[in-house]
C-alpha cells in the first residue's frame, strides 16, 4: 500500500513556507508517497482538515509569501487531550509520517507527538531566527530586505526634514530582526530585548547625530525590547527639546512577514522540504531540519526544544562602530 505524508505549517507565517510545502509535495511524489496537506496548522490536526495534494496543486506558489495550507495560534495544542485527538486524525487519515514547517512553539508541539510515537520531522521556519538547529531560517532573509526597504525610505523623507525616527521591527523574543536591520541599515542606534536599553543613553546618540549634522538619525527597536518603540517616544516626549532632531515613530508590524520570499528563502525551503521527506522516507524522524555552518543539517527534537539560538552580541559592537 501506498504510504502518505502529511504536510502542515504553524506558528506565525514566514515567506517561504510555500516554497517548504511545494518542495515537500514534489519530492514526496517523486518518491512514491501519496501527500496530504493539513490546513490551518495543528487547529486543522485537531478538527481533521486534511486536503490530498498533488504536484499540480502546489503550481505557481513558490514565489507567494504566506501559506496557502494556512497557519494557526492553537493554544489547545499544548494539551494532551488535544495531541491524542490529533494522533486519532492522523490515524484516521491513513498518514504515516508527518512534517512540521514552523518556529520555536510548532517545533515544540511536534515533539509531543514524536513522543508519544508518531514519525514528525520539522522544517526550520520563522522570520525571528531564534530557532536552535538552524543558522538561518525559512523567512528571515526576505524580512530583513522588507525591513531594509522601510529604512532606505525613512531616511529620504528623514533628511528632508531633517527628523530622528524610531522604526520598530518584529522580534517578540529575539533581537536578531532588529540588529540586522541595524547593521544593514546604517542606523544609529539599535535596542533589543537581549540587551538592556538605557533612554538617556539613545537620547544622547540622537543627540550626538543632530549635532554632528547628520541629516537624520534611525533607531531600530525591536517589539520585544523592553522599551519598545512606544516606551522610547513616551520618554523622549518629555526630553524632546534635547534631542535636536523632530521624531517620528514607525511601527513595520506584520507588513515585515507579508512578503513574496527571496532567492535565499525559496531555495533553503526548497532544500529542507526536501531533506525532511527523505528523512521519513529513511525512517529517521524526531529531528529538525536546519541550514547550519552551511549545509543541510538534522538535529534531535530533543536538544532543540526548549533551547533558544542566543544572538551574536559581538555584532552589537560592529552596529555601534559603524553609526
Ligand atoms: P512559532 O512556531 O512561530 O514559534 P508559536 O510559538 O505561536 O509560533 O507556536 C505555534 C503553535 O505551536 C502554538 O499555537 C501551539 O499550537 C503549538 N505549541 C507551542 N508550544 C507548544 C508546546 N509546548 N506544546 C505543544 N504545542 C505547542
Ligand atoms: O514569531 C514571529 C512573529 O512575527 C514575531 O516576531 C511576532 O512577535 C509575532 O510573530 C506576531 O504574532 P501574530 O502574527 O500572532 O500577531
Amino acid at each position: 500500500m501506498t504510504k502518505k505524508i502529511a504536510v502542515l505549517t504553524s506558528g506565525g507565517d514566514a515567506p517561504g513556507m510555500n516554497a517548504a510545502i511545494r518542495s515537500v509535495v514534489r519530492v514526496a511524489l517523486h518518491k512514491g508517497y501519496e501527500v496530504c496537506g493539513v490546513q490551518q496548522g495543528y487547529q486543522g490536526l485537531i478538527d481533521g482538515k486534511f486536503i490530498p495534494l498533488g504536484a499540480r496543486d502546489v503550481g505557481g506558489i513558490i514565489q507567494r509569501g504566506g501559506t496557502i495550507l494556512g497557519s494557526a495560534r492553537c493554544p489547545e495544542f499544548r494539551t494532551r487531550e488535544a495531541q491524542n485527538k490529533a494522533l486519532r486524525r492522523l490515524n484516521q487519515a491513513a498518514v504515516d509520517g508527518l512534517v512540521v514547517v514552523g518556529g520555536n512553539g510548532s517545533q515544540a508541539g511536534a515533539f509531543k507527538l514524536f513522543q508519544l510515537g508518531f514519525p514528525v520531522v520539522g522544517v526550520a521556519s520563522t522570520i525571528d531566527n531564534d530557532l536552535y538547529g538552524s543558522d538561518i531560517t525559512i523567512g528571515v532573509d526576505t524580512a530583513l530586505n522588507i525591513a531594509l526597504e522601510a529604512v532606505d525610505r525613512l531616511k529620504i523623507t528623514a533628511s528632508s526634514h531633517r527628523r530622528a525616527f524610531l522604526l520598530e521591527v518584529m522580534g517578540r523574543d529575539c533581537g536578531y530582526m532588529a540588529l540586522m536591520t541595524a547593521i544593514a541599515g546604517g542606523a544609529e542606534a539599535v535596542v533589543i530585548p537581549e540587551q538592556e536599553c538605557d533612554p538617556e543613553e539613545i537620547a544622547n546618540i540622537i543627540e550626538a547625530a543632530y549635532e554632528h549634522g547628520k541629516a537624520h538619525a534611525i533607531v531600530i527597536v525591536a517589539e520585544g525590547a523592553t522599551y519598545n518603540a512606544q516606551k522610547l517616544s513616551a520618554y523622549f516626549e518629555e526630553h524632546h527639546e534635547r534631542l535636536g532632531f523632530d521624531l517620528r515613530v514607525t511601527i513595520l508590524g506584520h507588513v515585515q512577514r507579508g512578503g513574496n520570499p527571496g532567492a535565499f528563502d525559496r531555495i533553503l525551503a526548497s532544500r529542507l522540504g526536501a531533506s525532511a521527506v527523505e528523512c521519513l522516507v529513511r525512517e529517521e524522524p524526531g529531528v529538525l531540519v536546519g541550514w547550519v555552518k552551511n549545509e543541510i543539517r538534522t538535529t534531535p527534537y530533543a536538544e532543540v526544544v526548549g533551547r533558544k539560538k542566543s544572538l551574536d552580541i559581538q555584532l552589537l559592537q560592529l552596529a555601534k562602530m559603524l553609526d
